[in-house]
């Protein structure tokens, strides 16, 4: 078996944001169109979404996105991203490619020495041909490519496939891309979830090295582990089928086939759950939490996270020991966990151990533990 190092990290944050304040004024405007159409009809109004709310419900205050135009107006409240030629790069694929490209420039190496490349994003343009292959093609990477997808776990699953890869000297170095263009499916009518999301892209580059050759300031992975459990709490119904059900398939509606959650469920039992996971997977190697000096949870919710960390510890942990990055960035699906180490690592000392670790939809829960080399 071989060692397996993260030897190249590169995030890629759109310039673009949306605070909460202008979120909210956007959908209570829609809600103000919408609430008379509704007495019309006989039915209730809508409540009004809160920036107050927003924040002590979450923790978010702002998010990045891919694309602005058109998401805050209240006729449309969809981002305006034009649709290109085939024989354009795809919007996904030059989202990853940009993460990829800084990953690589990290590394120092030529692409060419790259076998494998894996898009894991909990959302994919397209079913074929694959945004990983397209990506390969982009950044001149050699042998294979494809896609994955497990949610908000999509990134730690790659990470588990390619280390396993990896050290089994099955492919020589694999690099794991995620782009998440979220506010793409995300329904912006939705008090419930209009403000959870927000887009950017990642990317980690996995390497194997024989021997105990040890590179400073690059992280060894000690393992992965991944796990899973069955829950319509977290669902999109968006899909190839959908057509299929209807009496005029011309007509495909979005409402009710993009994202929705019961938000409070999920926090209970992925709290519980993400508690136990990280107990459970540090004690198969000898450890506890107070041995890990860093942790980078999943950035969905600010309070989850605290309490998953308290349940775990027995006590509060601050943000040193487990950095946030939603405040400015919102839910950045599988990309989150990712973002909060590449921006929180620099200070760890040789032989610190971290444990990145993500939660979202399936449940799925993914867990990487790593050593400072
Ligand atoms: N503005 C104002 N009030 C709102 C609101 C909004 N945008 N959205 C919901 N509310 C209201 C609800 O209607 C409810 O009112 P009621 O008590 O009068 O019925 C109240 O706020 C509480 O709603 P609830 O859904 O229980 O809120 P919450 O405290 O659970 O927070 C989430 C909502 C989504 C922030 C939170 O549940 C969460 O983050 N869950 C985990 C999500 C997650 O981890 N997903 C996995 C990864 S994708």
């Amino acid at each position: 078996m071989k060692r397996v190092i993260i030897s190249g990290i590169g995030t890629e944050i759109p310039a673009e944001s949306i605070s909460n304040d202008e979120l909210v004024e956007s959908f209570n405007a829609w809600v103000d169109l919408e609430n008379p159409r509704r007495a019309a009809r006989g039915e209730a109004p809508l409540a009004k979404s809160d920036s107050e709310f927003i924040v002590y419900a979450s923790g978010v205050k702002n998010r990045h996105v891919h694309t602005r135009d058109g998401i805050l107006d209240p006729h449309r409240m969809t981002p305006r991203i034009a649709e290109r030629h085939d024989d354009s790069l795809s919007v996904m694929a030059e989202f990853g490619a940009k993460a990829g490209r800084k990953a690589i420039a990290d590394a120092g190496i030529d692409p060419a020495e790259i076998d494998m490349v894996i898009c894991a994003a909990s959302h994919q343009q397209r079913p074929y041909p694959a945004q990983a292959i397209e990506i390969q093609k982009e950044l001149g990477t050699s042998g294979a490519a494809f896609d994955m997808s497990l949610g908000c776990s999509s990134a730690a699953a790659g990470l588990h496939v390619a280390f396993n890869l990896v050290r089994t000297g099955a492919q020589r170095r694999v690099l794991v891309v995620t782009p998440e263009i979220i506010t793409g499916h995300l329904n912006f009518r939705d008090r419930q979830t209009h403000f959870i999301f927000g887009d950017a892209s990642t990317a980690m580059l996995l390497e194997g090295v024989d021997g105990p050759e040890e590179r400073r300031g690059r992280f060894e992975i000690v393992d992965t582990r991944s796990w899973t459990q069955f829950s319509n709490n977290i669902r999109t119904n968006f899909g190839f089928l959908n057509r299929a059900g209807l009496e005029d398939p011309s007509a495909v509606p979005m409402e009710g086939n993009m994202i929705k959650q019961v938000g409070n469920k999920v926090f209970k039992e992925v709290t519980v759950a993400g508690h136990r996971f990280i107990v459970d997977f540090l004690k198969e190697h000898g450890h506890v939490p107070q041995d890990i000096r860093r942790f980078w949870l999943h950035q969905a919710n600010a309070r989850m996270n605290a309490m998953i960390l308290k349940l775990s510890f027995g006590h509060d942990v601050g943000h040193d020991r487990a950095p946030m990055v939603l405040e400015d960035l919102g839910n950045t699906a599988a990309a989150g966990a990712i973002i909060a180490l590449e921006q929180n690592h620099r200070d760890m000392e040789p032989g610190d151990f971290g444990l990145l670790c993500a939660f979202g939809a399936g449940y799925s829960i993914g867990g990487v533990l790593l050593r400072m080399m």
